[in-house]
């Protein structure tokens, strides 16, 4: 990925010095994808510095955690006051928050920068999300921008926030991956185990959905995906384990999700779906212990069928992303973050993982309504919902008879069934809570009494044998 960025920098007109603590790696590059570009090598961090222009910008890709805070401190010593460190790897943001403060008071300048899109993002055009010293902006703009993909002649780039906020909306774009490819992966079950499907005929209907509301980077490799055959003729897919592997910003995202008090069910699905898949020999254990329904072949119009699963997944990806807006906003009041909506989702329409033509509906959205409470408040997206509504629980409904998991799916509807209630039973819990613990609860305003005030913490005697004191509330 380095590599790439470098020769990408390069071709935009920028010179680059490219530095591994491995050097012969260095001198391959040089020697081979470098070769006749004016890239240049360092051998030594003390070369790679004296060969930068002050203030030196210096992007660091390496693992996330200890070794970034390794790589700073090798190159304090070589630094000077406005030099630019910008750790371009998948940082949790309290690390990129805890390096801001700490570069910033030994004068120096900190970017954490999320950088999305692959190796092949990296060379031809990523989704960057830089954040962090905001003074750090106007010397890496000309270049993160001219490096970042180019949607409709804007760049997929732009400042997020101070101190943590480029790496955590980065994680929230993790996050939300783990929830489109998770919701793919459902769809997928769906057509193979309820219908019947092969894999090629899969392919035929992503290839179809990628041509309307669908429209996305992950739909089209999953078809590239689902055609892709070993040299028996077999597909591929077939052949790979299903056990998920993860590296934890999709639960980075579900726990900031839980820290916030956020509803981000999706996301948080996604990530156990994954962890489900992983303990593979246990299921095997189970799946011969424990039944299901008879499988049933499907009588119903197959057309219809699959024009539901589309509106199925187009709903829940709407959830999806309602909850990861809501996730942001709730941080970014937190922190103290100005996050703009709409150049989020600007920067993720083109060059990342979760890149799509939605993306775009997402940007008119906020850029129409900037402080909007919910996607599902937006006209579009609320007739969108509407719309997709019928077929979504079809869907559902079907594959519970047929005894297919469909976690994703079925969260992003009760989510979305529970948002639109006015009334939840939440007053079983509280009444529950006081008559056990004595925790309290509030009234409806309109049904107080002589006892019962609206605004007030109330704990009533359940029994006639608990006492009349109310527990004290906190937050463990
Ligand atoms: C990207 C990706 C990338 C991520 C991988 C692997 O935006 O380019 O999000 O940063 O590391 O997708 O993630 P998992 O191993 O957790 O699936």
């Amino acid at each position: 990925m380095g590599q790439n960025l470098i020769l990408n920098m390069n071709d935009k007109g920028f010179t680059v010095v490219a530095y591994n603590r491995t050097t012969s790696k260095v001198d391959s590059f040089l020697a081979n994808e470098a070769k006749g570009t004016k890239v240049q090598g360092a051998h030594s961090i003390q070369e790679l510095c004296a060969k930068l222009k002050t203030p030196r910008k210096i992007v660091l890709l390496v693992k996330a955690g200890p070794a970034v805070d390794s790589f700073i401190d090798q190159l304090i010593p070589y630094l000077e006051a406005g030099d630019i460190i910008i750790d371009g790897g998948n940082s949790h943001y309290p690390d990129s928050i805890r390096r801001t403060a700490e570069l910033e008071s030994k004068g120096f300048l900190f970017v954490g920068s999320g950088v999305s899109g692959g190796e092949e993002g990296a060379r031809y055009g990523p989704s960057l999300m830089p954040g962090g010293s905001p003074a750090a902006w106007p010397h890496i703009k000309p270049i993160f921008q001219a490096a970042a993909a180019q949607v409709e002649g804007e760049p997929c780039c732009d400042w997020v926030g101070e101190t943590g906020a480029g790496h955590y909306v980065k994680m929230v774009h993790n996050g939300i991956e783990y929830g489109d490819m998770q919701l793919i992966a459902e769809a997928y079950d769906i057509l193979k185990r309820g219908l019947g499907l092969p894999e090629s005929e899969i392919a035929d209907i992503f290839l179809t959905w990628n041509k309307g509301v669908l429209d996305s980077f992950l739909i089209d490799i999953t078809a590239n995906i689902l055609k892709f055959n070993d040299d028996d003729g077999q597909p591929m897919v077939t052949k790979i384990l299903d056990a998920a592997g993860q590296k934890g910003t999709g639960k980075w995202t579900a726990i900031a999700a839980l820290d916030a008090g956020m509803p981000v069910t999706l996301i948080g699905e996604a990530v156990f779906a994954r962890c489900l898949s992983s303990i593979k020999a246990e299921r095997v254990r189970a799946s011969k212990v424990i039944s299901g329904p008879q499988k049933e072949e499907f009588k119903g119009d197959k057309k219809q069928f699959i024009d539901d699963l589309e509106q199925a997944l187009y709903a829940s990806k709407i959830i999806s992303y309602a909850q990861g807006f809501m996730l942001m906003r709730e941080t970014a009041k937190e922190q103290k973050w100005n996050l703009n909506y709409a150049g989020i989702a600007r920067m993720w329409r083109g060059g990342c993982i979760i890149k799509s033509v939605f993306l775009g509906d997402i940007t008119s959205a906020y850029t129409k309504t900037s402080d909007l409470e919910s996607l599902l408040f937006d006209d579009f997206f609320n007739k969108a919902v509407h719309k997709a509504q019928p077929g979504w629980r079809r869907i559902i409904a079907q594959a519970v008879l047929w005894g297919i998991p469909t976690p994703a799916f079925s969260t992003a509807l009760a989510f979305f069934d529970g948002y639109r209630s006015e009334v939840v039973p939440a007053n079983i819990l509280q009444a529950q809570r006081d008559y056990f613990g004595a925790h309290t609860f509030r009234v409806v305003p309109g049904k107080e009494n002589a006892k019962l005030k609206a605004g007030e913490d109330i704990h009533i005697n359940w029994t006639g044998r608990g006492g009349n004191v109310s527990a004290s509330t906190y937050s463990a």
